[in-house]
């Protein structure tokens, strides 16, 4: 039987274990993976462009575990009630190919980018940060906020977004969360005045500058999400030409990421290099450091790992029949004779 964990099912885990708790295990299991960068099968992803959107899949594979993510990104979505980013995912038995989860990953999508933005930032931010502008408050941004709150020690949150609705939004939706101070700020600049740390996440299907060289001070580091795709960025180029840049997997993050503004010789840092002690992170107080995000096909491997685990400890979702479970392997017209549903097997064992 393949698991299956749909919203209702991931919302009420998560409202259970807690968003904060989740990201925090989330860390763990991204180091964990981004550690074995050399066992990984990797690519850049698939990517399906419109002139409203982009519709994308992401696989990747060691020699135990298959996962793939398909997602889409379409800045005008919420004229429709539709979210910017809806996704869901699978991840199979590498050895047999059965595909042992299939799940939602708009939510998870959510937690393992916020998840993914603290890994970068324990490695490149300032010891000691307590400040971030938050630019661009729609989905993503409460996800940013609180991973930033519980695992880097920010208490201060200074935000900003084209749309007043969704920053109000955002305070209201932390309003629980005491020891972080949400001001909303009346521009992106006034955002980023005093801010250790500056986090863009905005949708805006063009070269953007939400964030220009007079709006970053020495010592910053920049956690750019919003710019994913060719044609969609968010930093002024000068902000990139004065900072020391960190991507994910350079030969997707050259196509997507903000970094697609500068020439291929210019040198940016792979994060795994990072966090193996291969290279160094952030050298220098005054250094203005840059993560410069896409989100990569491993961040949802790890994500469904870590779902996977419950889900196998029955914590999380349900089982239901993907694949026929034949009594004759060879006889898939079996299905099509038998009056009475075919008798299921046992579980599939991993
Ligand atoms: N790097 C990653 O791994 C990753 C993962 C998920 C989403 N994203 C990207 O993050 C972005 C945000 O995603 P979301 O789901 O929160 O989208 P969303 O549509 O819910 O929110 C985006 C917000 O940005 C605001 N905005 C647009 N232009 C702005 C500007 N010039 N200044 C300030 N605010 C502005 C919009 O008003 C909106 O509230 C998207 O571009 C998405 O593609 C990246």
């Amino acid at each position: 039987m393949t698991h299956f964990i749909d919203v209702a099912s991931l919302s009420h885990f998560i409202r259970r274990r807690s968003a904060t708790e989740l990201m925090s295990k989330l860390v763990g299991y991204l180091e964990q993976d981004y550690l074995r960068w050399g066992e990984f099968d990797k690519s850049a992803r698939l990517a399906a462009h419109s002139e409203v959107g982009v519709i994308e899949l992401m696989p990747i594979a060691d020699d135990k575990l298959y996962s793939f993510k398909y997602v889409n990104g379409h800045p005008n979505n919420p004229q429709q009630l539709l979210p910017t980013v809806m996704a869901f995912g699978v991840l199979a038995d590498v050895g047999t190919g059965y595909p042992l989860l299939l799940s939602e990953l708009t939510l998870v999508t959510a937690l393992r980018t916020a998840a993914t933005s603290v890994m970068a930032a324990k490695y490149l931010a300032r010891p000691g940060s307590t400040s971030m502008a938050l630019i661009g408050n729609g989905s993503q941004s409460e996800f940013q906020a609180l991973a930033f709150h519980s695992q880097l020690g920010i208490t201060e949150l200074r935000c900003f977004d084209v749309d007043p609705a969704a920053s109000e939004k955002l305070k209201a939706n932390l309003s629980g969360y005491p020891d972080l101070k949400v001001e909303i700020c009346p521009s992106a600049a006034e955002a980023c005045e005093g801010a250790d740390i500056i986090t863009t996440v905005t949708a805006d299907k063009r070269l953007a500058t939400i964030l220009t060289a007079d709006m970053v001070s020495p010592g910053v580091h920049i956690n750019a999400v919003g710019g994913d795709c060719p044609g969609k960025t968010e930093l002024e180029r000068a902000v990139l030409e004065q900072s020391e840049i960190f991507v994910e997997y350079e030969p997707q993050s050259r196509i997507e990421g903000d970094i697609q503004q500068l020439p291929a010789s210019h040198q940016v840092t792979e994060m795994w290099r990072v966090i193996a002690g291969e290279q160094p992170g952030r050298t220098e107080e005054q250094q203005i450091t840059v993560f410069d995000s896409v989100g990569f096909a491993l961040e949802d491997y790890s994500a469904l790992r870590m779902l996977h685990e419950y889900a196998c400890q029955g914590e999380l979702g349900s089982d239901f029949n993907l694949i026929p479970q034949l009594d004759n392997p060879k006889n898939l017209f079996q299905l099509l004779l038998a009056n009475e549903p075919v008798q299921q097997k046992a579980k599939v064992a991993v």
